[in-house]
């Protein structure tokens, strides 16, 4: 996949370019990555802070034949990939956040946005944005963002080649695409318990029910987040955001 990844200079967001790309028909794993993002969008329509020369601000073209329910499956399986990736490049300790936020000391590093496009005969396509924030340091952050987020120069206390890290998630990201693609969710999911922070702390998390609470014990056969609340009732939880307790 290395060799289809375009590099633009300044864009509002790769999400946008990438879709551009997956609708003129390019192959999949075709891939855009920008030095700066003027409108970096990240989950639950909030922005991402792209400033430029400083990160990977990146979107990939998937076309998994999958079912359309399987689709928030990808989160985890670029979750996977982006922090092997990291690991094996920098050293830094990050590990994932259910479902798509990397953290390093507790602080944001990395985070997952999967964007799919849905047409008659089920999913056409999905774009699989991802932002590492690489070479930030804490005056890069603006005074609202510093207390929860970091970046692999202030983790690893050096600046990280780019283009290295952005070939190495590439081919983090076919590896474990191919895995799952032969092999289904099982093993991208253990891959995901050995590198997750969430497995095994209690968790709170807002439900249209109400505010439920519990320990994380696993992620389940679709990839929802097992949570033992205390009576010993364990409910898989498919989407929302946690708070690790
Ligand atoms: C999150 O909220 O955690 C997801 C952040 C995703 C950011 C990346 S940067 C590249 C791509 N382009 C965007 O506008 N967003 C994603």
């Amino acid at each position: 996949w290395a060799g289809r990844l375009r590099r633009l200079d300044t864009v509002v967001s790769t999400q946008e370019e990438a879709k551009l790309l997956a609708e003129k028909g390019v192959p999949e794993g075709t891939a855009v990555m920008a030095e700066e993002q003027t409108g970096g969008r990240g989950t639950r329509g909030r922005r991402w802070h792209s400033p430029k020369g400083k990160g990977i601000w990146m979107s990939v073209v998937l076309r998994p034949a999958i079912p359309l329910q399987s689709t928030p499956q990808l989160t985890l399986l670029a979750g996977v990939a982006v922090c092997s990736a990291i690991r094996k490049l920098t050293g830094v300790e990050a590990g994932i956040k259910w479902p798509n936020d990397l953290l390093a000391r507790g602080r944001k590093l990395c985070g997952i946005l999967l964007e799919s496009n849905v047409g008659p005969g089920g999913l056409q396509y999905a774009i699989a944005g991802i932002g590492i924030s690489a070479n930030l340091s804490e005056e890069d952050y603006p005074a609202e963002l510093r207390n929860n987020a970091t970046s692999l120069l202030i983790e690893g206390g050096m600046p990280v080649d780019r283009e290295q890290l952005a070939a190495e998630v590439l081919r983090e990201l076919d590896y474990h695409y191919k895995l799952y693609m032969d092999q289904g969710l099982k093993p991208i999911a253990r891959l995901w318990e050995e590198q997750s922070v969430t497995l095994g702390r209690r968790i709170g998390l807002k439900t249209p029910q109400g505010w439920l609470e519990g320990t994380a014990v696993g992620l389940g056969e679709d990839g929802g987040l097992l949570l033992r609340a205390d009576n010993g009732s364990v409910t898989s939880v498919c989407s929302g955001e946690i708070t690790l307790i």
